[in-house]
């Protein structure tokens, strides 16, 4: 199906405080100038924060990660998990129509749908509690056929036992995710004939479902209000966001602990937001308004690239293998830590700024307007200046460390080349 944003979308976005320190976290995952690989787990949590993906979430997402509103859309609109327009209250049913399915009777699911829900997909049921669509293979098909709903997978599905669930979490039940006809997981419905342990044993729900039972409500969205920053597996175990994307992204994660068996219990595990979280989060939360419809002819731009992002891959120089394995921590800074600046470029013009991986159009911009316009007053800022330029990026805040400017600068200014300065000249890839 065509994938795109929805006509009608909501003025602005903003993380919850909790959210906010959660995403923090999941970007502090990463390596130093990769914060862009949190992107998914960023989209998803928006998601879960609003029930769908709206085109301010979405430019939100990607001014705190510092990405090109273009490149935050294509991940949104590539895969099906994120919903471009609004969805059921309660559940979202996503039915697979892919060949095993469809041969299992997908089609009598999808009945099933047209009859409780609403006769289009991707449109709201008359209660305001469910919405459904048909999607492709979701990679369960020895289970066909199967519907995703929420986060979790329902199996081995008939129409009466779809008919059924729905039934039940419109009464604000929580069913038993996971096959419906009794099997364990995928094995054979004859039955098993050896590690007969697994099913006859004590163990009675599969590893998947058993997470989704101890949880306690599959269906339930996190919207930052009631868990605040948690750390590695334990965020994973209190409701869903980090776990459905670490499933969606990982295919398999080994947990370091058991979960907790409730939500309540591993809320009360969970770690209070650290000091240097806290830091972060004034660090990477957009400081802007986000634009409205009305402008955005004039940020066309930044539907295009931003900060080199083109030419990030490839081979480096050894300065900038250096540079990335020597990131710099951004430091503390106060006011009288500006760096000595110019009214103007020097005789000869600016330096072209943009030959720094990290700074595309709008930051060399940015820095112009603060004085800055020669790789030698870049190359010549002390840790305490860094920080003060950190400091002052509106919407960009810490890239100056992440991306080692500095060591760029001091190579640039040098007369020497690093590898992306050469590849942006080639490639030129700031052109309109
Ligand atoms: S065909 Fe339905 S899960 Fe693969």
């Amino acid at each position: 199906m065509l994938r795109r944003l929805h006509s009608e979308q909501p003025e602005s976005f903003e993380f919850t405080p909790a959210n906010l320190a959660w995403a923090q976290n999941q970007v502090s995952k990463y390596p130093q100038g990769r914060q862009a690989s949190a992107i998914i787990p960023l989209l998803w949590r928006a998601q879960e924060q609003e029930s769908w993906l709206t085109r301010p979430a979405i430019e939100y997402v990607a001014d705190m990660l510092g990405m090109a509103y273009i490149r935050a859309l294509e991940v949104a609109s590539f895969y099906f998990m994120f919903q471009l327009q609004p969805v059921g209250t309660v559940a979202h049913i996503q039915i697979c129509g892919t060949l095993s399915c469809m041969i299992c009777g997908a089609e009598d699911l999808m009945a099933v749908c047209k009859d409780k829900i609403a006769d289009k997909p991707h449109t709201v049921s008359a209660d305001g509690k469910f919405s459904w669509e048909e999607v492709e293979c979701l990679g369960a098909c020895t289970n066909a056929p199967m519907a995703q709903i929420g986060k979790d997978y329902y199996e081995d599905l008939t129409a009466e036992k779809l008919g059924q669930l729905l039934d039940d979490m419109a009464a604000g039940k929580v069913p038993t995710v996971g096959p419906q006809n009794g099997r364990f997981a995928s094995e054979p419905e004859s039955g098993i004939s050896s590690l007969t342990e697994f099913v006859n044993g004590s163990i009675k729900l599969n590893a998947s479902a058993q997470l989704a039972d101890d949880i306690g409500d599959t269906i339930k969205r996190i919207d930052g209000t009631e868990v605040p920053v948690v750390q590695g597996w334990e965020d994973q175990s209190n409701g869903g966001a980090a776990a459905a994307v670490s499933l969606a992204s990982d295919a398999v994660s080994t947990p370091v602990s058991k979960p907790s068996s409730t939500t309540e219990e591993a809320a009360a595990k969970v770690e209070p937001a650290t000091s240097e979280a806290t830091a972060d989060t004034a660090v990477l939360k957009p400081s802007k308004e986000l634009p409205g419809q009305a402008d955005l002819a004039e940020r066309k731009g930044e539907w295009r690239y931003e900060g080199g992002d083109k030419a990030d891959a490839g081979e480096k120089t050894s300065a900038e293998v250096k540079a990335t394995t020597n990131v710099s921590e951004p430091v503390e800074a106060s006011a009288e830590d500006k760096p000595a600046a110019l009214d103007a470029a020097r005789e000869g013009g600016a330096d072209d700024l943009k030959l720094i991986k990290g700074v595309g159009p709008k930051l060399e911009k940015l820095l112009n307007s603060m004085g800055f316009f020669h790789f030698d007053q870049v190359a010549a800022w002390t840790d305490k200046e860094l920080g003060w330029v950190d400091q002052n990026l509106e919407g960009f805040k810490g890239r100056a460390s992440r991306d080692n400017w500095v060591s760029q600068a001091k190579t640039l200014a040098s007369g020497e080349e690093t590898e992306f300065a050469t590849r942006a000249k080639k490639d030129d890839i700031y052109k309109d």
